[in-house]
């Protein structure tokens, strides 16, 4: 598990890693739910897909860059006041975010690869990430219906993640407080 007993805070590469991760994944979140939610006859129905595919194509680099640097790195050992459900609850809450977060940007990448209608996800304009997969209707069912999902999931997650959080620096004492572990 690499924790180290010593650190009083998670690692500067860790920190970056959750807060710029964090940011671009609520943002996502709010766009993937509003505009999937536009009527498919409006004539901005599409406006925001290409934006939200390119961050979603950032978050997916982000989060392949998070998972070996969470596994090789060192992170503190858990908060000194907190109760043992505490622990485990937060500690199954952050394997349920760590998940999450793949499956939703993998889910993304896949729906893109296999919609028989685009070729790759365009990048500002700049390049164009190549498809991994071949055209399927079938698959980009599956992928939709994961993408969904998990959006659903990671709104349950962070919510309690949210509310763990602020227990821990609002209601608890000083000990236990977690955001400073953070920022
Ligand atoms: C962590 C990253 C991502 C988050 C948090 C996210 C979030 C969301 C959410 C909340 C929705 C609306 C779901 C629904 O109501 O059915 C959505 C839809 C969508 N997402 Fe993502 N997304 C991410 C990554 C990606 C990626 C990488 C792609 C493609 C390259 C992508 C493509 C799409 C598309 C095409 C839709 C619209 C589906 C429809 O029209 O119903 N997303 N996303
Ligand atoms: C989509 C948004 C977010 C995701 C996916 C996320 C994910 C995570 C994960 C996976 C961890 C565990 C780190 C590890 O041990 O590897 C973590 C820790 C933490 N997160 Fe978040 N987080 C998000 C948003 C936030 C926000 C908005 C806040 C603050 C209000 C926050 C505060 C914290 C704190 C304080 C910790 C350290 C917990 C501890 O020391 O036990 N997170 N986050």
């Amino acid at each position: 598990m690499n924790i180290s007993e010593t650190m009083e805070k998670y690692s500067k590469p860790m920190r970056f890693l959750h807060w710029s991760t964090a940011m671009i994944i609520m943002t996502l979140l709010a766009v993937g739910f509003y505009m999937a939610g536009i009527d498919p006859d409006a004539s901005d129905k599409y406006d925001l897909y290409p934006l939200h595919k390119a961050f979603g194509m950032i978050a997916l680099l982000l989060v392949m860059i998070r998972l070996p640097v969470r596994a090789k790195g060192k992170v503190p050992a858990p908060a000194a006041g907190l109760q043992k459900w505490e622990h485990n609850l937060s500690h199954l809450v952050h394997i349920g975010l760590y998940l999450a977060m793949v499956s939703m940007t993998v889910s993304g990448y896949f729906m893109n690869s296999t919609y028989q209608y685009v070729s790759g996800v365009d990048m500002f304009g700049l390049f164009s990430v190549p498809d991994i997969t071949a055209k399927s209707e079938y698959w980009n069912g599956i992928c939709h219906e994961i993408h969904s999902f998990t959006a659903w999931a990671f709104l349950v997650l962070l919510s309690l993640h949210l509310a763990g959080v602020a227990k821990h620096r609002l209601l608890d004492d000083k000990e236990s407080d977690v955001l400073k572990r953070m920022i």
